[in-house]
Parts: C-alpha cells; structure tokens; sequence
C-alpha cells in the first residue's frame, strides 16, 4: 500500500490528525493495534480546553460533545474541610467541557468510517524503515498476512508504550522523566455525582478526585501506593476512604453504588524531545505523558495534532516546509508549560510520604495564598482552561 502519511495509532491523536488531513486532501492510513472494540472500550477522563472543542467543531467530531456535554464554569479545590471554588468562566471567559474520551474515540473512528478513511485495526508488530531518508516505509502483520505501507512521513500516535519514539536510533530522541510514588485508584459508578462539577481535594491521608462522564455516571479517585492492586480495594473500603478524604458536607452527600469499572493508574511526567526523527514525528502520549492532575493528557495530544496537522497540510498545499521544521520546537512550548502547571498541580495535592513539616506547612500557605488572591486563581483558571495554542 501507498499512503501520505502513515499513522501509528488509533487513539484520539491518531484519529483526529486523520480526520483533520483528510479533510484538507492529505491521504493517510492508521495503524493501530488492538482491535475497534478494544479502543473504544477504554476509559478515559474528558475535560475537553474550549480550543480542543474548536479543534473537534472543525474535524466535524463535535455534534454529540456539543449537544451531551456539559461545559462547566468553574471547579473546586478542597484541603481538608476548606473549599476555594476557582470561577474559570468569570476570571478567564473561557470554560471546559466534560465529554469522555470514550464518546470522543467513538465519535472520531464513527468520522473516518463515513469518510472511507483507512483505519487497520490488529495490525501487530508494526515497524518503522527509513525514517531517516525521504522514502520511509511501515511493516506490519494483520490477519496472518504481512503488510508494507510506503509513506512520505510517520505520525507516531502510539502512545507513551508504543514502536514509533523508540524507532529513532538511540539518543537522537532525548527523554526527561519524573515518576510519581503514588498512583490513583479509580472508580466508575452509575450514580449521580456528588457535586455538578469537579472537586480536588488534598487531605492528610492523601488526594481524592469527584469527577464525572454525565449526570448519572460518575467517576472518583483516590491517591494510593504505586504498586496497589484494585482487588486490595473492596468497593465499601473504596467508598469509606473517598468520603474520609472529602470535606464532611460533600461526603455526606456522596451517592455510593456498586463499582462497574476500578482500575489503579501509575502517575509520571515524561517528555521526549525532539518530538521527530527524520520523517517520524511524534504527537501526544507518544511524546509526552502528564500526571491526570491538571487534566492535560487529552488536550496536550489536541494542541500536538493541531500543530502537525497544519504543518503537513502546508507541505502538502505549498511546499513550505518551514511549518514541519518547527514542529518540535512549537509542540514543546506547549508541552512543558502544561508538564509544569500539572506537576504544580500535582505537588499541591497529593501526600508526599517524603515530605518534611515545612513543605506540608507551605501546601497550606499556597492553598491560603490562592483563597486570598484573585491574581493566583487566575493563573490557576488560565491554565486549566488551557493556555494559547
Ligand atoms: N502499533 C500500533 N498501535 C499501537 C502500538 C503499536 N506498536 N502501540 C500502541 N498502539 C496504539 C494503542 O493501542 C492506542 O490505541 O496507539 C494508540 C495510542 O493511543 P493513546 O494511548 O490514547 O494516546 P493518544 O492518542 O496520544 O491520546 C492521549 O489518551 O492515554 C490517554 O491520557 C491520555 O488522554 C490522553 C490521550
Ligand atoms: C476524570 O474524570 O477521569 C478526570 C477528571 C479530571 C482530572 C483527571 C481525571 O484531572
């Protein structure tokens, strides 16, 4: 087969680039190695920037996010029985959106379905040839069959465990990397959610999280040791600890039920620069993975598929290639701004085993600086609504 560009990965990245080069005339075929059913099945957060709403209207992706989402205007941050509502739509105009990453991926393989466009699902042991030289190429196996996909550029969309970052001969692609004792344990349940919207709360015996996919589907978190499995985490032991870690008046609202979904994810800061090697550019958990904390994982790979789009559309319509020449470089601005504002996020909030009696003391000052400072809860409110592309 002869393409464009070939994408590894059918994640929200993977998808959206195609949807937005087909729609500008760029050919491309996506690979991606678990099966439709497998992909759409994952749960994922969906706080969705008002710029990756935009990037959505324009990919022709957003009439179930705009009808069934729920834009929100401000969120909470608890620490122990204080609350400070940060007001993003009145400090900053701007809102998020609450649509899971779950309906986006269905709504984005939906698209390129109608398009005709080219999604090989199973395709296994995907391999990048060439990357260095003008004629790159892809190998791949699916149904018993071995696959050639010829390609004027690579997208690696594959995610922070996938082939395309490691393609690049060793230490051509740098990597920067901070991991997290902790990870969370995450709840889904079919009951209404504590609060309309979001809540982060920083208590003693560690971060929790009231969030939600609609009105009658929440999802909740708690921080816990890296190495904790769900089953250790009985849904009583579960819920009694989530309302241990709340202010006492949303806990004794809080509408337990039985858990559909439960599952412990790692958290680490990780960066890879460049973000391309020759004809391989990388774009979202491929080249940068952010702690859940600022909810930017999502919107980063938006801002990346943003950025690529446009510089493989002006390739492809005017020969420029300044726009590809200046991808990494434009991509990581972004990038490392979110890694700091989810890393802030992150310290905040999260107990620290480690920690000595002054920096826990200066948590409580920073939460007291934000209560007293329409300055702080705006850098807080521009940054979670989600900087300029
Ligand atoms: N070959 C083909 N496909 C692969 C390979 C491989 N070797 N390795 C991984 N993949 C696929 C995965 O199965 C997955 O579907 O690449 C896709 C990567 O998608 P995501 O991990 O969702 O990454 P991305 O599209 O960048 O989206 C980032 O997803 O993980 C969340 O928090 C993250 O919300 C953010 C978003
Ligand atoms: C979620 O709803 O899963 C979620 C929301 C906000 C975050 C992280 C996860 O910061």
């Amino acid at each position: 087969m002869r393409t464009q560009v070939a994408i590894i990965g059918a994640g929200p990245a993977g998808l959206l680039l195609s949807q937005l080069l087909d729609l500008a005339g760029v050919d491309s075929v996506v690979l991606e190695r678990q099966s439709r059913a497998h992909v759409e099945g994952r749960i994922r957060a969906g706080v969705l920037e008002d710029q990756f709403q935009t990037l959505l209207r324009r990919a022709g992706v957003a009439d179930r996010m705009d009808a069934q989402g729920e834009l929100h205007d401000g969120v909470t941050l608890a620490m122990g029985e204080r609350r400070l509502r940060i007001d993003l739509r009145g400090l900053t105009g701007r809102t998020v959106c609450i649509w899971g990453q779950t309906e986006l991926t269905r709504d984005l393989f939906a698209a390129r379905e109608a398009r005709g466009g080219a999604v090989l699902d199973e395709a296994g042991e995907v391999a990048l040839h060439d990357i260095e030289g003008e004629r790159p190429w892809v190998s791949y196996r699916r149904h018993g069959t071995e696959g050639r996909l010829d390609c004027d550029f690579v997208a690696g969309c594959d995610g922070y465990h996938g082939v395309s970052r490691r393609s690049a001969p060793p230490g051509r692609i740098g990597t920067r990397e901070l991991v997290y004792p902790f990870g969370w344990l995450g709840v889904l349940s079919e009951t209404p959610p504590v609060e309309r919207e979001l809540i982060y709360s920083a208590h003693a015996r560690g971060f929790a999280l009231c969030s939600m996919r609609s009105r009658t589907l929440s999802r909740y978190y708690v921080q816990v040791p890296a190495d904790t499995h769900p089953e250790a985490w009985p849904d009583e032991r579960f819920w009694n600890e989530l309302k241990t870690r709340l202010p006492d008046e949303v806990a004794a609202r809080l509408a337990t039920g039985p858990a559909v979904e439960k599952s412990v994810a790692p958290l680490r800061s990780f960066v890879a620069s460049p973000m391309r090697h020759g004809r391989l550019f990388l774009a979202g958990d491929a080249a940068h993975i952010v702690p859940p904390t600022g909810a930017k994982g999502l919107n980063l790979a938006g801002s990346d598929v943003h950025y690529l789009s446009e510089a493989l559309i002006a390739w492809y319509r005017d020969g420029d290639a300044s726009p590809l020449e200046a991808y990494s470089d434009r991509a990581l601005g972004r990038v490392w701004k979110a890694q700091r504002f989810s890393w802030w996020m992150t310290r905040l909030l999260h107990n620290f085993d480690d920690d000595p009696p002054f920096e826990r003391r200066l948590k409580e000052a920073e939460f007291d600086y934000l209560a007293g400072s329409e300055a702080a809860q705006t850098s807080l409110a521009e940054n979670y609504v989600g900087l300029p592309y």
